[in-house]
């Protein structure tokens, strides 16, 4: 061990000229940290920073963005690398367990998902409250929450084994719950899951096969739909990801911390956001219509943002978008859509706002939300269920890092300070003196 002496920050109340040294951490990649732990205890002061622009939450060890460059990393295998070698339950495992299977540890993995696809019959029946025309998203949130009703055998988040079996239960069932949420919005009767097929294969059957005819799924959507799962896995403390973080830290069961974090995913800021894009795209309508949204975007008293634009961390491209934009043109090709106007029309406006100096001073760039829509729109989802794909890959980020917090040594309650600014203390009136 190097006796290098430890890095701290000095910090000095200008008032009494008062100093007190703070503990710097240092991770293996990216900005190092100044522990605050004992701020309060040594100068009676909380930071402040709403929406957690310069905070980090906890340490993590499962992905790494660097924003300026462009680099997204899962447990230090490169993005580009995993979606070109690697599929959607092998990056699953790597999230979960830090390292690539080998073969026989995928083969067991692998069985193990397969084989808890079905959800309880019961649970169909959940879906009988809802009106069909209901969001899914609205779905989603309840019906994996009500998970947490069927497994009391796998409640115990101290218990490995059954931290492990509600993991491998989220990963495998909720494409099945959001293969539902279709069928059930599509009026459609519920298609069971089938174990000889693979993980995005079995999903995009389940969404859209028919008791009436044979579905064999295509292997470029089935290709293009684990692309997406593996792109959209887990993205380090993104705003869902710390929502079921800090419902972990309360120690509920998984089921529901899962569910809380669908229902953060689901604001158009976050992973509504590929939703709000194709609805932007269709209010645009034509390229000559562009530059008034542009317009529009740039307008601080107009509250229109342009969707899938601008990032809290990469302040350059996206590296999902550019994957994306990729398979736009493989799964066009396959479904017969040799030219998609609104792909042209999304290439056109990525094209013209990365020439504006507003977009270009902003670092605003398109983000994984932006060419996502134009894809699952071309493989038949409707916009509505745009999130949920998000979601059901997502699921395997959100149970990773809420298992790597519960295996932290020390899992305390997350609880926010503030600054108060309301009303000092003051006297009650009675109503007949107000
Ligand atoms: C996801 O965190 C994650 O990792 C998320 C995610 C994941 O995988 O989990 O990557 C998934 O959520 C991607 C983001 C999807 N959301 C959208 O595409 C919605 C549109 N984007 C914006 O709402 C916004 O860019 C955010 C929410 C993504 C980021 O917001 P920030 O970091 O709070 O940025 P900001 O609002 O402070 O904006 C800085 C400036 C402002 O202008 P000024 O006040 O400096 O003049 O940029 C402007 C903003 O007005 N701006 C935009 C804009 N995004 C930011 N202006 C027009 N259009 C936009 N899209």
């Amino acid at each position: 061990m190097t006796d290098q002496p430890k890095k701290t920050f000095t910090l000095t109340n200008d008032q009494t000229g008062e100093s007190i040294k703070l503990p710097v951490e240092e991770g293996t990649m990216g900005p190092a940290t100044i522990d605050i732990r004992t701020l309060y205890a040594q100068t009676g002061h909380f930071t402040l920073d709403p929406s957690f622009t310069a905070t980090g939450s906890c340490k993590s060890r499962i992905t790494y963005i660097d924003g300026e460059e462009g680099v997204l990393l899962h447990r230090g295998y490169s993005i580009e690398e995993l979606t070109e070698k690697s599929n959607a339950l092998e990056v699953a495992y790597l999230l979960l367990y830090g390292e690539l299977p080998s073969k026989e540890e995928m083969k067991e993995f692998d069985h193990n998902i397969t084989t808890h696809t079905l959800v309880h019959e019961q649970v169909h029946h959940f879906f009988r409250g809802f009106r069909r025309d209901a969001h899914p998203m609205a779905i989603m949130v309840a019906v994996v929450g009500a998970l947490a009703a069927f497994y009391h055998d796998s409640l115990d988040i101290w218990d490995v084994r059954q931290r492990e079996i509600s993991a491998h239960r989220l990963i495998a069932k909720i494409p099945t719950i959001a293969a539902m949420t279709y069928k059930y919005s599509q009026g459609q009767p519920f298609v069971y899951p089938k174990n000889d097929l693979g993980y995005a294969e079995n999903f995009l059957h389940m969404c859209f096969s028919l008791p009436v005819e044979d579905y064999k799924v295509s292997p470029v959507l089935a290709e293009a739909m684990d692309r997406i799962m593996i792109l959209h896995a887990d993205h380090e403390q993104n705003a869902s990801t710390s929502t079921v973080r800090i419902a972990g830290s309360s120690q509920a069961n998984p089921f529901t911390c899962i569910s809380s974090g669908i229902a953060s995913l689901w604001g158009p800021a976050h992973g509504g956001a590929n939703q709000a894009v194709l609805e932007m795209l269709a209010e645009i309508g034509t390229k000559d219509r562009i530059p008034e949204f542009i317009a529009r975007a740039k307008d601080k008293e107009d509250p229109f943002r342009l969707m899938g634009f601008g990032h809290r961390v990469y302040k350059n491209i996206d590296p999902r978008a550019t994957v994306l934009k990729d398979s736009c043109h493989d799964v066009l090709k396959e479904m017969g859509v040799e030219s998609d106007p609104t792909f042209e029309l999304a290439m056109e406006l990525e094209r013209i706002a990365l020439t504006d100096p507003y977009f270009i001073d902003r670092k605003l760039f398109p983000n994984v939300d932006f060419y996502s829509g134009i894809i699952l729109r071309a493989m038949g989802f409707p916009t509505e269920m745009f999130t949920v794909l998000f979601a059901v890959s997502r699921t395997v980020g959100w149970i990773s890092q809420w298992k790597e917090m519960i295996e932290e040594p020390s899992l305390r309650i997350g609880r926010p300070r503030q600054l108060y600014t309301g009303e000092t203390e003051r006297k009650y009136v009675g109503i007949g003196k107000r």
